[in-house]
């Protein structure tokens, strides 16, 4: 029986009671004003202009993808992606027909080797690159801005599983040009689904109000939707149902981003619980396992503990005795995803030594803010009684 669950739900008993209370009001449900508060709520707590809200944290990087591509500001459709991350920070680039070339993995933040990614831009000289800030742990931010002022690619930000970091005293998720967020179950908060893309440039904004929305006007402010009605000499029958853009639907509902506003209330709290954990498990395994480190001045706020055992057999050893314990476990986010089908059958089997580390010898511990001080102990001698 799983006693310590990788991830609980950060929608709680009160959340719920809120909801319901609010529900009793016969609210509109579907995309509405609530969403745009939440947006705007957002958008102040990253520290970004503009947010859009969406359904995932896939389909946020989605929008981000295609609203780049869209602005026609893109000199070649190259990109470089990480080699770990998730499917669908790359998944989109194969969607819409650029031409991804894959990069190793950091050894300390696990985020892009910036090494490889400058060896990589002046090989390539792509116009795009996307970053994922690796399960909470900030990447190397000054470098990482430096080669991009240096060689003026755009910046992709997958903040997706990185909530609540900081880097520098600035959150994860207000670096890139667009960045993308998830609040999946068990990531450091959550609206069931959703996620959120957030920007400082008002012509990524309206792309991505567009093409969230079928590709219509509808959603952009009054002056925007007003402009493009009158340079498209379109009457007031049509306006509503014209299409700029060939959009999806990737909207989210109200009801989602009522419970996003509650998250949001709360996520400080929740973050902070989640760096003291992460904190404690640096204490106990950080000396004696690979683990993730950032820079300094910069804050974690992990969804799980990653190590990387020695070996393959010592993660087996360490996954038996945690397994036994009924403490769950799982390979290190997706590992080397240049090793996965979907990487592999179209560009051939993609291997570098720090990815395929953390492919055969990474784990999860878990991380969240239900856990207490006892709980860890637990957690960590388990692991260290496996050795
Ligand atoms: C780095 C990263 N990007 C994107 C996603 C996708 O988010 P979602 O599950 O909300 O689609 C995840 C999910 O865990 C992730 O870890």
């Amino acid at each position: 029986m799983i006693k310590f669950h990788l991830a609980e739900d950060t929608i709680d008993t009160e959340d719920i009671a809120r909801l319901i209370q609010w529900l009793q009001t016969n609210p509109r449900l579907t995309k509405g004003k609530v969403t745009v508060d939440f947006q705007d709520k957002w958008s102040q707590w990253i520290g970004r202009s503009y947010s859009v809200n969406c359904n995932s944290g896939s389909s946020a990087n989605l929008l981000m993808y295609y609203a780049l591509l869209l602005s026609g500001k893109l000199k070649n459709k190259k990109v470089i992606v990480p080699s770990v991350g998730w499917v669908t920070s790359i998944a989109p680039a194969i969607q819409f027909g650029f031409e991804p070339v894959m990069c190793e993995a950091d050894s300390d933040t696990f985020g892009l080797d910036l090494d490889h990614l400058e060896s990589l831009v002046k090989e390539h000289k792509p116009s795009t690159v996307l970053m994922v800030q690796v399960l909470g742990v900030p990447h190397k931010m000054d470098a990482m801005l430096e080669l991009k002022n240096k060689y003026g690619f755009f910046l992709l930000e997958d903040a997706c599983a990185a909530i609540g970091a900081s880097y520098k005293g600035k959150k994860v998720g207000s670096f890139g040009d667009m960045a993308s967020f998830s609040f999946y179950f068990g990531h450091q908060m959550s609206t069931i689904e959703g996620g959120m893309v957030s920007t400082d440039d008002a012509t990524f904004k309206n792309l991505l109000l567009m093409i969230r929305s079928h590709g219509w006007s509808k959603d952009l402010d009054e002056r925007d939707h007003q402009s493009l009605i009158e340079q498209h000499h379109i009457d007031d029958f049509h306006t509503p149902f014209v299409f700029y853009e060939p959009g999806f639907n990737l909207r989210s509902t109200d009801l989602n981003a009522f419970i996003g506003i509650g998250q949001l209330e709360k996520l400080d709290w929740m973050t902070f619980r989640r760096q003291e954990n992460h904190s404690y498990y640096m204490q106990q395994l950080g000396d004696i396992f690979s683990v993730q480190r950032c820079e300094s001045e910069c804050q974690v706020a992990s969804i799980s503990f990653g190590l990387l055992a020695e070996d393959e057999a010592q993660r087996k050893r360490i996954v038996a005795a945690l397994v036994q314990n009924g403490i769950e476990t799982r390979i290190f986010s997706a590992g080397n995803l240049g090793l996965h089908p979907f990487w592999a059958n179209r560009y051939g089997t993609t291997r570098f030594p720090m990815a395929d580390r953390i492919h055969q010898c990474g784990l999860f511990l878990p991380n969240n803010p239900s856990l207490n001080e006892d709980s860890l102990a637990f957690i960590s001698q388990t692991v260290l009684k496996a050795l």
